[in-house]
């Protein structure tokens, strides 16, 4: 039985996405079918589709009582909306269906697991948020939220364990059939944790140990923790809260981390060996994975950043949008992210040039746009002499540009939307280390994906990815390249048609 509350969102959607059709919109990365997204949500494949929910509030373009939006995709590039699949209507959730996941149960329905919100007046008469966690069962449409909600709350939480900051589990089915699943929290000084918990059958659930501790580490709050074996290893990722930063790694305020470590599954103890940022650009928070039927590790986040995502013109109609799908691989205690390999796909005419030495600014006949998938190979043209610089522009005209810069001799590159057409002050900037001796003596491979409204870059065949969004008016699509020095290029282009 669906609640009026969700059929009531059910029609507004419906409504105001005829009223907003012809609004420009990313062209192959998920954006909120109405109103606002934030976190994927529910990121799983079922009934021979990839189903991706999302933190939605489709009464506004800004964040709101939390509801689930749903899109369904097969190549993950193509996205179908679906009616929204959760809204807050029960007494445990009726201040938003916060982050979660899903499974699928062996009888063929679907699980969610959602964080419910529901706001308490505290003895000083203030009000707080007490967040437990829930399941919702269906078919892929439409969802019942179970009658033994919540499934998890402060009984199930460690002696630090804050009851208000208590969010965003996500579980997965283990190979002998039962579920395990890891939730964000923190202690009562506001440091995080994930914390583990397990069922015989998705539904019952026992607090197993805290999984990592921050122990002052990283920022504060962990939020959308994922954890899953990759290529040997067990890798941790979660989106920390106020952060500081250290060096080029990580940046201030909400961030990203990955922990790649070892994991005894007897004891179920995660001995962490490596840490490092997911994205290192302006725009990226609360990835979550999934397998696809061929075993690759599929990571989505939003391309978006919490400090600056309230400031845009309140007539916009939608507001937030995924990252691109990338592939997740460890290599030497890294974490590398390629692009789906299904965007290749989409490549339309090719446009290629090699060899090409230039000491200023160039610009090259058939290079430009901006649906556009971009490789990029520079070097010196002499060993002994490298440049100092090397920039690509795009999305550019007289007026508007955002970059990507390299300078060899500091080994960092760095993404700059300054001129992209802001006016707010806002980050507009960020740099990252690529910490690699062939990069110091001027070599790098940059793939740059460009859509209407963002620009990911993937540095080194994804050692590095840098994401932000900027919103240049389309039909801006400049391209040039900028050496102080001397360097030597190959580049190709591919316009991508949807
Ligand atoms: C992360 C987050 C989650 C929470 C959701 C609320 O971006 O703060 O922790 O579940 O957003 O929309």
């Amino acid at each position: 039985m669906t609640s009026q509350i969700l059929r009531d969102a059910r029609r507004y959607e419906e409504e105001k996405e005829r009223k907003i059709a012809a609004e420009p919109r990313p062209a192959f990365h998920l954006s909120a079918r109405v109103g606002w997204m934030n976190d994927p949500n529910g990121f799983s494949y079922y009934k021979g589709e990839y189903h991706m929910f999302y933190q939605y509030h489709p009464f506004s373009p800004y964040w709101g009582p939390m509801h689930w939006g749903h899109a369904v995709s097969k190549d993950l590039l193509h996205w179908e909306q679906l009616p929204v699949a959760l809204a807050p209507d029960k007494e445990y959730d009726r201040d938003g269906c916060f982050s979660g996941s899903a499974a699928v149960l062996p009888d063929g329905r679907h699980m969610l697991m959602y964080t419910g919100v529901a706001k308490e007046t505290q003895p000083d008469g203030s009000s707080r948020e007490v967040q437990t966690q829930c399941i919702a069962v269906g078919d892929g449409v439409d969802y019942e939220k179970y009658a033994g909600n919540p499934v998890l709350d402060e009984k199930h939480l460690p002696e630090s364990g804050s009851r208000f900051d208590f969010r965003d589990p996500k579980l997965w089915r283990t190979q002998d059939g039962t579920y395990r699943c890891v939730a964000g929290n923190c202690t009562a000084e506001h440091d995080g944790q994930i914390l583990l918990y397990s069922s015989p059958d998705g539904f019952e659930w026992k607090f197993e140990k805290i999984l990592v501790s921050n122990n002052g580490r990283f920022g504060m709050m962990w939020e959308c923790p994922d954890f899953f074996q990759l290529d040997g290893k067990h890798v941790l990722l979660t989106s920390p809260q106020d952060m500081m930063p250290q060096g080029f790694e990580y940046h201030n305020g909400n961030g990203t981390l990955c922990l790649i470590g070892t994991y005894d599954e007897k004891t179920e103890t995660f001995r962490e060996e490596q840490d490092q940022s997911i994205d290192y650009g302006i725009d990226f928070y609360a990835p979550q994975t999934v397998t696809s039927p061929d075993g690759r590790r599929i990571m989505i986040g939003w391309m978006q950043n919490w400090d600056t995502c309230n400031l845009h013109a309140p007539e916009r109609p939608w507001f937030g949008q995924m990252s691109l799908p990338r592939e997740l691989s460890v290599r030497n205690g890294r974490l590398f992210q390629k692009p789906l390999r299904e965007l290749e796909t989409l490549r339309g005419e090719e446009v290629r040039y090699e060899n090409v030495t230039f000491t200023d600014v160039i610009r090259l006949d058939g290079i430009k746009g901006r649906k556009i998938d971009m490789e990029l190979s520079i070097r010196p043209e002499n060993a002994e002499n490298i440049y100092r610089k090397f920039a690509v522009r795009f999305a550019q005209n007289d007026i508007y540009q955002t970059s990507v810069s390299f300078r060899p001799y500091e080994s960092v590159i760095k993404i700059d939307r300054k001129h992209s057409g802001s006016r707010r002050a806002i980050i507009h900037q960020r740099r990252c280390l690529v910490n690699n001796a062939r990069s110091r003596k001027g070599n790098l491979k940059v793939r740059i994906i460009l859509d209407y409204f963002s620009a990911e870059v993937f540095v080194n065949d994804g050692e590095y990815a840098l994401s932000a969004t900027l919103y240049t008016d389309p039909s801006v699509d400049g391209i040039s390249f900028f050496a102080d020095g001397q360097v030597t290029m190959d580049v190709v282009k591919w316009d991508l048609y949807m």
